[in-house]
């Protein structure tokens, strides 16, 4: 542990960075008590929609129950079907199996790492009701030709957006791109709460209506039950946090491109194929990853030089014991399965030094397999 020269992430240095304004936030919620909903998260909550371009934006307890919430707005149920894909963190596919759905899913395109628009046709039944893009790494999903065929099939579209706040398509901020679109705000995100939080954006007065109250017990009024709810409320204290953050989003945003840049240049000569910005986005670089054919020596031995790195995701999720019963084996979906053989997130976040860029670079160049990746 003590040998750690580039860790992955350093919350605290961000925390530093922001101190006189985090802690006034905090304290403004320990004077007025509004530890649930409230007040900040009320005006986070108005920040948070008019930054994504929408008329709505709901603060909820997590990503997670952002996803369960839209779901259950856009009424899929049981017997229902929501095609997603597998290279994702688990809970794109677990929401929709807490809405009482069916997950089917669709391979990744491999430049971009997300859904494949050429595979969706082939994966509609009569049972579909949802497709649920995931905006991986910071980087919109192609949405135009997702949308086309939802719209042709009539089908509700919920953008997965945990990892790409800020992130946009065609010039157009996610999270205004689809029916809805969920956030999560776990401390490692490019917006984090300081604990658990995420958020459900869209310009459908109706969706936000349910959402509004699924996160709340299902009432319109107080202990007027009109839909079986869940108790999804966002805290006073991310309110203030998320509020006093956002302001910096866009400037962080660009402290992680400007990193990018150097580790592109730096590695492109290194063994290791760097992450595409498609045509179409502007990556918000949540997570920074290449592709090595020699994925595990590549980290263990940048962890030997004391270098932190990350896997996201070392198995896809239908390769997961929990998820056999969906019924896809190996070979099923084979970019996702060589993704997961394949990817290593490097250190990134906006208070990085370019040295420390450039010790890692140096490192992956020490280290890098000469193989070429074969797919
Ligand atoms: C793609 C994706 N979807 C959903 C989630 C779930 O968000 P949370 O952890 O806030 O529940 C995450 C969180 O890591 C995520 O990365």
């Amino acid at each position: 542990m003590s040998n750690v020269k580039v860790p992955y992430l350093d919350l605290k240095a961000q925390y530093q960075s922001i101190k006189p304004e985090i802690d006034a936030a905090i304290a403004r919620v320990l004077e007025s008590c509004q530890f649930v909903l409230g007040s900040e998260v009320t005006g986070f909550e108005r920040d948070f929609a008019s930054y994504c371009g929408t008329s709505e934006c709901i603060g909820l307890n997590s990503g997670t129950s952002a996803l369960h919430l839209a779901l259950l707005a856009a009424g899929v149920g049981p017997g229902d079907e929501v095609i997603t894909v597998p290279f994702t963190f688990v809970a794109s596919v677990a929401a929709i199996i807490y809405a009482g759905a069916r997950p089917v899913l669709v391979d990744i395109e491999p430049r971009s790492f997300t859904m494949d628009p050429g595979k969706i046709e082939s994966a509609i039944t009569p049972r579909t009701k949802a497709i649920l893009p995931v905006h991986l790494y910071g980087q919109a999903a192609d949405m135009d030709p997702i949308l086309e065929i939802a719209r042709r099939r009539g089908l509700v579209v919920i953008e997965d957006a945990a990892q790409a706040h800020g992130a946009k398509y065609k010039g157009k901020s996610v999270g205004s791109l689809a029916d809805m679109a969920c956030f999560s705000f776990y401390p490692g995100k490019n917006l984090g709460a300081y604990g658990e939080g995420g958020a459900v954006t869209t310009n459908d007065p109706e969706y936000a209506r349910a959402v509004r109250m699924l996160r709340d017990w299902g009432q319109d009024q107080k202990y007027h039950h009109v839909l079986r709810g869940y108790n999804y409320r966002m805290e006073g204290f991310q309110g203030a946090v998320l509020g006093v953050k956002l302001r910096r989003l866009d400037q962080w945003t660009e402290g992680r491109r400007r990193l990018v840049r150097q580790y592109n240049s730096l590695l492109s000569h290194c063994g290791v194929e760097t992450p595409r910005e498609m045509p179409w986005a502007h990556h918000v670089y949540h997570v920074y990853t290449v592709r090595s054919a020699d994925r595990d020596g590549l980290q263990a031995k940048l962890a030997s030089e004391g270098i932190q790195t990350g896997i996201h995701y070392p198995v896809p999720v239908h390769l997961q014991p929990a998820y056999a019963d969906l019924g896809y084996g190996a070979g099923s979906f084979p970019q996702s399965e060589a993704a997961a053989q394949q990817v290593l997130s490097l250190p990134l976040y906006p208070e990085l030094s370019s040295e420390a860029v450039a010790q890692v670079a140096a490192g992956i160049s020490r280290a890098a397999a000469k193989t070429t990746i074969s797919r």
